[in-house]
């Protein structure tokens, strides 16, 4: 939990204090007392810290083991901001930097109680400060121990109860507006943890379904399942097919945010493959218990959703579907050399049956596109292993036919602290998926894998403006940060919902690249 204060820091005697230092300038913000200023003096004078990014440093103010008058708290810690950053983005992530050493060090000492001032800044506005600064701390407090026995880890570090923001003299209302904007980002990028985290057998496509569900029933989405029967009726190949080998059914779950028709409308589809064995081209066991992450482009889809809901933002119409089934290799499966029909009737030859996060995706974007005629769609896929060949575990891949959708993502990822790498797209990659026998084949040979599955989804889009994020090397494992766990990292929906803050109609005849 997060909530402002106006208790002055030097009266709140809770666990631990918190102050960010710059590294460039020797005194505390937020009218912190000459006590304290005289501590952090000594501190820089003896070299002890210097207040680098993600550098911090504890002390016990209680000198005789009573409260202090000026300063009666059991600890304060300071944390390093670093150098000012002068850009925008940069400075944002400064802030949710420091704010998960806050949640780290504050869950180590099992602190109840931790009491944050916010540090002034010439870069942001007061709104800014506040939101990064939420993110950092709600996103680096995350835990996942919904298996583990209850009492069996006592040592362990244990998440923050409660987050005090203290305005450090910047406007309250300005603070509370912000504090609240990260935290909605923050729960999104949680919760896509949770259903990450949450093994194939207990996150399938009915908890998608469901989940879409709860969140619809608490805020102005309406929401729309699409089972397995209809599906038949529409003609969508490539979910059934993908779904043939399974033991449970598919779904196409569906969550409309709707403003006014006049409003533009941008669609996002993610994939919520809830495992991936491969099917009959079936993966090593090496490493496939990882494959329960293949749902975390449907995961991101389904928070991002959650926020809109929430926030509400004004101007946008926002359209969410999940294709959601696993992948199995059961005795009705796809096989190599099968041929599926898509939703609008395209073709497409099965070489690889591993290659199946286009073939839901495939269904998905013609679907969404004939129903709801957005002006813009963005997919989300942990589509290919190969973008962890070119891009590593720090950037997402991106590929759009529209040069000013593709700029505002990588802005919004960006400022999300989610960079991406723009890659790209042409007929002649195409090429390589040409079949002999059927419209297009599910894969494309070695070379520029994410590439051809991404010329794979083209096919699905016609002329609208369509961006793809490929997040297999992003949505675990992701650059180690004081705000990023091990495992997965609920990346994607802070970008979009920073995308999708008041969005602009794109404007036309800026087409292809
Ligand atoms: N879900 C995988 C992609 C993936 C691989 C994500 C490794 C994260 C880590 C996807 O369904 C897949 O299997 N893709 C194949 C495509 C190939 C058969 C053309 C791949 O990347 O190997
Ligand atoms: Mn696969
Ligand atoms: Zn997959």
């Amino acid at each position: 939990m997060i909530k402002l204060t106006k208790r002055a820091p030097e009266e709140f005697a809770g666990d631990l204090l918190v102050y960010l230092v710059e590294e460039e300038v020797d005194r505390l913000g937020g009218e912190a007392s000459a006590l304290l200023n005289r501590v952090l003096y000594q501190i820089k004078a003896h070299g002890d810290f210097s207040g680098k990014q993600e550098e911090f440093f504890w002390f016990y103010p209680r000198i005789t083991g009573e409260a202090e008058p000026d300063c009666k708290a059991r600890r304060v810690l300071l944390v390093g901001l670093g150098k000012q950053d002068e850009t925008m983005s940069g400075r944002l992530e400064q802030l949710r930097l420091a704010g998960g050493v806050i949640a780290q060090q504050g869950a180590k000492v099992k602190a109840e109680e931790v009491l944050v001032v916010l540090p002034e800044d010439v870069v942001l506005s007061a709104a800014e400060i506040a939101e990064a600064m939420t993110e950092g701390l709600l996103l680096g407090n995350y835990r996942f121990d919904h298996y583990k026995t209850p009492g069996q880890d006592q040592d362990k570090a244990r998440p923050v109860a409660t987050f005090l923001l203290s305005d450090g003299g910047l406007s309250a209302a300005a603070v509370r507006r912000g504090m609240n904007r990260g935290r909605i980002l923050a729960e999104a990028g949680c919760s896509a943890r949770d259903m990450a985290n949450q093994p194939g057998n207990s996150w399938t496509p009915a908890e998608f379904a469901d989940y879409a569900k709860k969140i619809a029933k608490k805020s102005p989405l309406k929401c729309k399942i699409i089972e397995k029967a209809t599906m038949k009726k529409l003609g969508m190949g490539g979910i059934l097919g993908v779904n043939q080998g399974s033991a449970v059914p598919p779904k196409l779950v569906i969550l409309e945010y709707r403003t006014n028709k006049n409003n533009p409308t941008v669609m996002l589809v993610g994939k919520g493959l809830t495992f991936d064995s491969g099917g009959i081209s079936i993966k090593p066991a090496a490493g496939m218990e990882e494959m329960k992450y293949d749902m975390c482009g449907g995961a991101a889809v389904l928070t991002a959703m959650q926020a809109i809901g929430e926030e509400q933002p004004a101007g946008v119409n926002v359209i969410g579907l999940i294709p959601t089934t696993d992948n199995m290799s059961g005795a009705a499966a796809l096989k190599p050399g099968d041929i599926i029909s898509h939703f609008g009737g395209k073709s497409a030859e099965i070489i690889n049956t591993d290659a199946e996060g286009r073939l839901i995706l495939a269904d998905a974007l013609a679907y969404g596109i004939e129903s709801y005629e957005p002006e813009a769609v963005i997919d989300l896929a942990t589509l290919t292993g190969a973008v962890i060949v070119g891009l590593g575990h720090h950037r997402s891949g991106l590929i759009s036919n529209n040069d000013q959708l593709a700029q505002r993502l990588l802005e919004a990822g960006e400022r999300s602290g989610e960079p991406l790498w723009r890659l790209p797209i042409g007929p002649e990659y195409r090429k390589q998926l040409d079949s002999q026998v059927a419209d297009l084949k599910n894969t494309g040979g070695k070379s520029a894998g994410t590439i051809t599955a991404a010329c794979y989804l083209q096919e699905f889009v016609g002329e609208t403006p369509w961006a793809h994020l490929d997040i297999a090397g992003t949505a675990w494992g992701f650059t180690e940060k004081s705000y990023i766990p091990k495992g997965p990292s609920g990346i994607a929906a802070r970008t979009l919902v920073n995308l999708l803050r008041g969005w602009k109609s794109l404007s036309p005849g800026e087409q292809q690249s």
